[in-house]
């Protein structure tokens, strides 16, 4: 299925999904192969569309789902109940904030991950600096244009010796492993 096959099914299949299609695109590009770590997940969108693109590997969500239906926010089971209607079996959900790694995951490696949690500066620079080393090639960053927040982390992540830029599309931005 072509990449906007996925970005059209993924946005009829849930309530919303929180980047453009161009964003979508270079997620579903970089995160095609090997194990996928998401931290931020809400509906699924990113979780969905990375699963549905990929052509090995699997997708490891870490978000809270917090309970605050007055926000209309997605539930754990909503976001469950998304996925198996979608016949997708290659996601698994992890319900805790990031830092720490769920314990499950604490030695396992990713092959690419998407920073996508609370977009403050130092939850965002908290998710950079924990999974910097459990990630062998690339690393996404979403909403990079949100200046004093995560903009610097991103940066910071283009300014670290064992990485560096590879590209950019609207407000998502790609780090390679050196
Ligand atoms: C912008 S949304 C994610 C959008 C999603 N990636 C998509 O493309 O549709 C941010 C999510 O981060 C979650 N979140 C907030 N703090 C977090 C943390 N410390 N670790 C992991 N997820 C977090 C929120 O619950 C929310 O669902």
């Amino acid at each position: 299925m072509l990449l906007q096959e996925i970005d059209q099914k993924v946005r009829t299949a849930i309530t919303r999904w929180a980047m453009s299609p161009a964003e979508a695109e270079l997620l579903m590009r970089y995160a095609a192969e090997g194990d996928h770590l998401e931290i931020g997940t809400l509906w699924g969108g990113s979780a969905i569309g990375v699963a549905m693109a990929k052509r090995s590997g699997e997708v490891y969500c870490i978000d809270p789902f917090p309970e605050m239906p007055q926000r209309e926010l997605p539930t754990l089971a909503g976001v469950e109940a998304s996925i198996k209607k979608l016949g997708i079996t290659t996601i698994h959900l992890y319900q805790q904030a990031h830092p720490p790694m769920p314990s499950a995951l604490e030695d396992h490696r990713f092959d690419t991950a998407l920073i996508d949690g609370e977009h403050t500066y130092d939850a965002c620079l908290a998710n950079w600096l924990d999974i910097k080393g459990r990630v062998d090639r690339y690393i996404l960053f979403h909403d990079i244009d949100f200046e004093d927040r995560v903009k610097p982390v991103w940066e910071i992540a283009i300014s670290d010796p064992q990485w560096e830029y590879v590209e950019v599309a609207g407000d998502m931005g790609v780090v390679a492993r050196r």
